[in-house]
């Protein structure tokens, strides 16, 4: 308010992950997107466990921190939820108007949605006509359940925040992939945001989600398989699995027991691609993007080019965004770039249509 320097476009992507806080802040530069804020703040292990905010005091003291220690401006927030409080499923629907789309999409998701639905948000999007069912439409049904909701809201009211905008990771995932990327629309492009407890996988073309799932699998799995089978701390087999010597471990011990890691990455991977295959009309699939912590594994990214035959790259969010050199180190920024990506596209929703 006082300050006019750091012009934003008033809202903050905050991605709250199970292992740390990242928030991106963009602001728009004549026809390009500047980057204004990047943070990241670990947290303890037992402070979000199986997506679950265990402790919520942990969560909003960090929430202030970021906002506090970057002087960030703005209080107004994107965030997102993920994991098995979220199902995205894609219905055709057959209506003639409004009224009748609303009543059917409530029959639908009574037979598609698992949960009770006194307990979940609902929400469509209609994407279209959908495709060989004369005059269906093509709906994509999202559900979250409210406990699952209600947690991220009140972190972000506990730390004087304002949760603006509420969306799922595989969303944020592919908006900031679409930004970043603008991908031709008949490609078909399988992204993974592969974290510390989670794999957010979703399949898209032309800008529409055909698939998405969220797999409990990722980095912690990792760090377990060291910890136990090389006898060494959570910190210590976190800095090994990052590529640092310890004194005590010879330099090849980690390799079989992250390529065995890798492996359930891979078959988790195989199977939404088997799924995807049988149940939609594409048989393609043309590239693979990594986001996420977890897609700097060693070895993983070749593991997949090798198996799936299919190339694989890790996504950069930043790639269409001016870093100013003065402000942000290339080489940090070039390191924890993917690990941002779901930040980077829920910063981007402050510049959607209204
Ligand atoms: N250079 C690296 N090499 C291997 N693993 C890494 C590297 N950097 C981070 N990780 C791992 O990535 C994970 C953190 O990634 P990320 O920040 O994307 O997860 P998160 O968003 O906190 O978790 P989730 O989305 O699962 O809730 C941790 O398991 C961490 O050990
Ligand atoms: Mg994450």
């Amino acid at each position: 308010m006082f300050s006019r320097k750091k012009k934003s476009s008033g809202l903050v992507g905050l991605d709250i992950g199970s292992s740390s806080i990242k928030a991106v802040e963009l602001k728009q530069k004549n026809d390009r997107y500047e980057l204004v804020n990047l943070a990241i703040d670990n947290l303890s292990q037992d402070t979000i466990v199986d997506g679950a905010i265990m402790d919520a005091f942990s969560v909003s003291a960090s929430i202030e921190k970021i906002f506090n220690e970057n002087k960030i401006q703005t209080s107004k927030v994107a965030t997102s939820v993920s994991g098995h409080s979220v199902i995205v499923k894609r219905i055709a629907v057959s209506a003639a108007n409004e009224q009748e789309l609303e009543l059917a999409v409530h029959q639908e998701a009574l037979q598609n949605i698992r949960f009770d639905l006194a307990d979940v948000n609902l929400s469509y999007y209609v994407l279209g006509p959908a495709p060989g069912t004369g005059n269906a439409l093509d709906v994509l049904l999202l559900a979250v359940k409210r406990e699952k909701i209600q947690g991220h809201t009140s972190v972000l009211e506990q730390a004087n925040k304002t949760p603006a905008v509420m969306d799922i990771d595989a969303f944020a995932l592919q908006n900031a992939f679409e930004f970043s990327y603008e991908p031709p629309p008949d490609q078909t492009v399988a992204l993974l945001n592969i974290g510390a407890s989670l794999m957010n996988i979703n399949i898209t073309r032309g800008g529409m989600p055909l698939f998405t799932r969220d797999v409990s699998v990722g980095g912690n799995q990792y760090t377990d398989i060291l910890q136990k089978e090389l006898d060494i701390s959570f910190e210590d087999a976190e800095k090994l699995k990052m590529g640092q010597e310890l004194p005590d471990v010879p330099p090849d011990a980690k390799a079989p027991h992250l390529h065995f890691v890798s492996e359930l990455l891979l078959l988790e991977i195989q199977k939404t691609f088997d799924f995807f295959r049988q149940t939609t009309s594409t048989d393609t699939i043309h590239a693979i993007y990594l986001a996420g912590g977890t897609a700097r594994i060693q070895g993983l990214v070749d593991l997949l080019k090798a198996e799936l035959r299919i190339p694989v790259e890790i996504l950069d969010p930043f790639r269409k965004v001016h870093v100013n050199p003065a402000k942000f180190d290339s080489g940090f920024i070039a390191e924890i770039a993917p690990r941002m990506t779901v930040a980077m596209g829920l910063a981007l929703r402050s510049f959607d249509a209204a």
